[in-house]
């Protein structure tokens, strides 16, 4: 088939490769030239494991090319919707200003029998809305909305072999044709099995933000335990494991720690509580702003555990961060917690010098006064005490005895509950965790 993507971010470029893998012929669009000329030389704009070797396949095939201009996408069957829905500025709603320009724009391409899909996450309304507009002026063309679950990290693979798929489509004679054409695109994924909901516009589109919110709440649910242990001296980790037995509960998304941020969840459940708030049902998702301030107070109890380590103050000292993205595999540091500590720390009198395996060059863009360094070695010379705050896999294995060789304290705050607590004590470090006991 002949596919569209507009938008080219982590969501649109990792579709639009994987599509093209899936067979089928795909350009991607996106206003942003510079973007698109790394990708259609097989660049990628940004850090996602898998996802270059997957656009040097796609591009090399044939099947997969990219445009600044949104009249390549004509005479495409299908036109996927993958732009972004930031958070307004001054404000908890999302910013549909990007979906709609990009919906206009494809107006003036789209023929009767194309279907336009969006796959960006709106307030529940916007699909209905946007499809009576797509019919008003296209007649014969339809809109279908198909939320996309991709995690940063494992986009690749998530896009090619989704744990579900969710289709919004018309609730009138030309959702079976929408249902159909879809199914086509998603062939071998359909093929596979993979559990499909076919529904209306309105579900589809609050599985994305629910979904979002269940996992935000799950990891609040664990901080909040987390800050109760922190009273009482209990173990939030052997907490967690615990309950996670209860196979009710499952133990993924129980980590404690510094909490969630990236672009998704902290945006998506303030979205939510907006348009439940328009729809006059904001009683219902008033437990997500308890769910949001539970995890902007780990950043600050991080900050107040590092100056309680660091004797009661900041100033002067040393301070080694390991980790600036919002989570290990990514570059991603849009409301990262790793970064909010560490510029707290940095604007609170420490000197913190940053490391972090691919996030370095967009934290300098953003906070040019932290020293940055490229090995976690580096960045812990003469260091008074180690933040560890994303959890890469380069940090987890450190060597307890080797590093505490360049410190000038041997002093460890784990704030993703990631370390091991035994070697690194064994090694002579005291060990501070969020929401776990002190070193005796
Ligand atoms: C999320 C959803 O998982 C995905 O389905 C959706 O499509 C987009 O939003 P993503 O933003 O890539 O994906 O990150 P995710 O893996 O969900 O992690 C979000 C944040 O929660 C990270 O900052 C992570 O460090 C934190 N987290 C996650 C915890 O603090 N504890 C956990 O147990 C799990």
């Amino acid at each position: 088939m002949k596919l569209s993507v507009i938008g080219c971010g982590y969501l649109g470029a990792v579709h639009a490769a994987s599509m093209a893998e899936l067979g089928h012929e795909v350009v991607g669009v996106d206003v942003d030239a510079a973007k698109i000329e790394l990708l259609a030389t097989g660049r990628t704009p940004f850090f996602e494991p898998g996802f270059e070797e997957l656009l040097t396949t796609s591009l090399g095939s044939g099947r997969l090319r990219f445009g600044a201009d949104l009249a390549e996408a004509a005479g495409c069957q299908i036109h996927f919707v993958c732009v972004g829905t930031p958070q307004k500025r001054g404000e908890y709603a999302a910013d549909l200003q990007y979906v709609e320009a990009a919906i206009e724009s494809l107006l003036g391409v789209l023929q009767p029998g194309e279907l336009l899909v969006g796959k960006s996450t709106v307030p529940v309304g916007t699909a209905a809305r946007l499809s009576e507009l797509v019919v008003e002026k296209v007649p014969g063309a339809a809109l279908a909305w198909n939320p996309e679950f991709l995690r940063e990290g494992f986009a690749v693979q998530d896009t090619l072999h989704p744990d579900r798929l969710v289709y919004g489509i018309p609730q009138d004679e030309t959702g079976a044709a929408a249902e159909a054409l879809l199914d086509e695109v998603y062939a071998p994924i359909v093929a596979a099995g993979t559990p499909k909901v076919v529904t209306d516009y309105a579900t589809a589109e609050m599985v994305k933000t629910a979904a979002n919110s269940f996992l935000a709440m799950k990891i609040s649910f664990i901080n909040a335990m987390a800050e109760l242990c922190e009273a009482t001296g209990a173990d939030v980790k052997q907490l967690a494991d615990a309950i996670g037995y209860d196979d009710r509960i499952g133990r993924k998304f129980l980590n404690a720690g510094l909490g969630f941020g990236g672009g998704c969840l902290p945006k998506d459940i303030r979205a939510f509580m907006a348009r439940a708030g328009e729809l006059g049902a904001d009683q219902a998702l008033t437990f997500l702003r308890e769910v949001d301030n539970i995890n902007m107070r780990r950043r600050i109890r991080m900050v107040e555990l590092a100056r309680e380590v660091l004797d009661g103050s900041l100033l002067g000292k040393r301070v080694a961060v390991l980790g600036a993205a919002f989570k290990p595999e990514s570059d991603d540091i849009r409301d990262s917690p790793a970064l909010n500590v560490a510029a707290q720390l940095q604007l609170q009198g420490a000197n913190v010098v940053l490391t972090d395996p691919a996030a370095i060059e967009n934290c300098k863009r953003q906070w040019p006064q932290i020293d940055y360094a490229d090995t976690a070695e580096e960045a812990a010379k003469g260091a008074d005490a180690v933040l560890l705050l994303t959890e890469w896999k380069q940090f987890r294995e450190l060597d307890p005895v080797a590093f505490g060789r360049v410190v000038r304290q041997k002093r460890v705050l784990d704030g993703r509950n990631a370390l091991d607590r035994d070697k690194w004590e064994a090694a002579g470090w005291s060990y501070r965790a969020l929401g776990r006991r002190h070193s005796s």
